[in-house]
């Protein structure tokens, strides 16, 4: 098995839990860490090698737990750190590994630092493990400068005494200073924390924010949109004061070595979303080892567009010694089978229809759900196929398409803004609506909540949940979930332990079809084909392994992936 391996991620299926949207153990409408135990035999029999939790730790809550108040603690509502050592144990009983996440670029304004840094004052050591300046004006009424927040408005908040903070997400989410030693003891300090209770690895979140050039040049000097949104940042190096600097990588290499304190070595994925050409350096063995690769997620449907994906992770992966990883859907896109389902542009706009189509419920444009499926299973098996590992987002397994019609008011994502200027954006919790577990809607929560008497789920389910739901799913042998555990077996019995992570383009490869070959266990050769186009793509001889859908006159037809077994 290659869990028992030092290299364990090098080729794993890691399955990202939203917490707070997974399963709620004890009634309160918040998922929580019980309901991951809960359902670990759920995940162990899907077949994934790891799970990765979104934060669970102690937060106000206001950017779904990436406001962390305290880094080594769970909340309450979510649990205790024993609740967490019981999880711990499941998943590795059950041969998963555990992966939690790391928030260094910003601390929850109710993080204790934060508060001390606001009672002691201007010129305070306390106030140095921010990013605090004087403001402009007379009376410093003036922000020190024009940077926006990424989630909108500006980047700076006034504390009342003259001075501002620096924030590039929500006014809840204080910058760090990674200038202050203090700020790297004690991330790795977190670290070790973790790591002894039972951690495999860490997911870094906006690994690519956190050293910044403030003091170079006056403030007022630097451009007010320096790229500020980590989405539009195009990977321009020491240029930016803000995101990709070059000295981020030794905050990184000092993580390592506290990674290497471990037998086995922890292991951690960055999530930087910066040019493929600068993403390979976040995943090079002495410094995280691996970084999400976001290409798939930006991609719409069109074969050049998947295989420019495929061709720049591999040589990522090539540049950075390491393995490539491969990502359709996230808590920060909207979901795959929907992105799929809308109309297809060239990736240049990737998510911008879907976000025009949120913002006005899901009218705009024709959802074709049919598409969206179809899409969806042929592209898993574009995707497990590769050399590297595949990150699930929670719900994809069950085909489960983004929420568009939850009411403005009981959105949660800070993102979330309606504004009369045209700028208004919906946020990111059509994908982070509560799993639906049992198709009998009894009492209102598709089986969200274990008690039978509980709180309503923190966001609305829509009614047509019930026919994604997990207990549907596991009696039909058509659907997502069965089609998700018949190809991650595939995958891990003959394409994994190869330990061979070379891949060579296929002579199908061509126009409308995605082809490529990989070493099988057996001694075969899998082709993994693709077929976009409309007209039926002839298969090459050999055993068909898996299709996601019917075959057409022995022929692939469009929008399917089929895996050939060839001698
Ligand atoms: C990352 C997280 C996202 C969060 C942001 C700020 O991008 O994935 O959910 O809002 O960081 O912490």
């Amino acid at each position: 098995m290659t869990n028992a391996h030092a290299d364990w991620w090098k080729q794993a299926v890691v399955y990202q839990v939203y917490p707070r949207s997974f399963y709620d153990a004890n009634g309160d409408g918040l998922g929580d860490i019980a309901g991951a135990t809960a359902k670990i035999d759920y995940l162990a029999a899907l077949g994934v090698d790891a799970i990765w939790l979104s934060p669970f730790y102690p937060s106000p809550l206001i950017d779904g737990g990436y406001d962390v108040a305290d880094y080594r603690d769970v909340d309450p509502r979510l649990g205790t750190l024993e609740d967490f050592d019981k999880m711990a144990a499941a998943a590795h009983a059950a041969g998963m590994k555990v992966i939690v996440d790391i928030v260094p670029n910003h601390t929850s304004t109710e993080h204790e630092w934060f508060r001390a840094a606001l009672a002691a004052g201007p010129g305070s050591p306390e106030r140095d493990r921010y990013i605090f300046r004087p403001g402009r004006g007379e009376h410093g009424e003036l922000p020190p400068n024009g940077w926006k927040s990424t989630f909108g408005g500006p980047a700076w908040e006034p504390v009342g005494d003259g001075e501002w903070y620096l924030h590039l997400f929500a006014v809840e989410q204080a910058d760090l200073n990674w200038k202050n030693p203090e700020v790297h003891e004690d991330f790795k300090t977190t670290l070790r924390f973790w790591s002894d209770r039972g951690a495999d690895g860490f997911r870094i979140d906006v690994a690519h924010a956190l050293a910044k050039d403030i003091d170079s040049r006056p403030l007022e000097d630097w451009p007010d949109d320096p790229g500020q949104s980590s989405l539009a940042q195009s990977g321009s190096g020491d240029e930016n004061p803000l995101w990709d600097r070059p000295e981020v990588h030794d905050i990184y290499r000092e993580w390592r070595q506290v990674f290497n304190e471990y037998e086995p070595a922890r292991f951690a994925v960055g999530e930087a979303w910066v040019a493929p050409e600068h993403q390979w350096m976040y995943a090079s063995t002495d410094e995280l080892g691996q970084v999400f690769n976001f290409e798939f997620a930006k991609k719409n449907w069109f074969a050049a567009d998947f295989r420019l994906a495929i061709e720049e992770g591999l040589d990522a992966a090539e540049r950075s010694k390491s393995t490539t990883t491969w990502v359709l859907s996230n808590h920060d896109v909207p979901r795959h089978a929907t992105r799929f389902a809308l109309p297809q542009v060239p990736s240049s706009t990737h998510h911008q229809i879907a976000t025009d189509w949120l913002l006005r419920d899901g009218t705009t444009y024709y959802e074709d759900r049919e598409a969206g499926t179809r899409r969806s299973r042929a592209a898993l098996l574009m995707e497990l196929g590769l050399p590297g590992s595949v990150y699930l987002y929670q719900g994809e397994e069950l085909g489960l398409f983004e929420v568009a019609d939850i009411p403005w008011g009981a959105l949660e994502d800070p993102q979330a803004q309606m504004t009369a200027h045209g700028d208004a954006i919906k946020g990111r919790d059509g994908c982070r609506v509560p799993l639906p577990w049992t198709s009998l809607d009894a009492t209102g929560d598709f089986g969200f909540s274990g008690p039978a008497d509980h709180a309503a789920p923190h966001l609305p389910q829509p009614a047509w949940f019930a026919q994604f739901a997990v207990d549907v799913e596991e009696g039909d042998e058509a659907s997502m979930l069965s089609f998700y555990r018949a190809a991650l077996a595939l995958r891990r019995a003959l394409i994994v332990p190869t330990g061979d992570t070379s891949l060579a383009w296929d002579e199908a490869n061509a126009g409308d079809v995605v082809a490529y070959q990989r070493p099988l266990a057996d001694g075969r050769t899998l082709v993994s084909m693709t077929n976009f186009g409309a007209a039926p793509a002839a298969l090459p001889a050999g055993e068909v392994l898996i299709a996601s859908a019917e075959l057409v006159d022995g022929k692939l037809p469009q929008d399917a992936s089929a895996w050939i077994a060839c001698a």
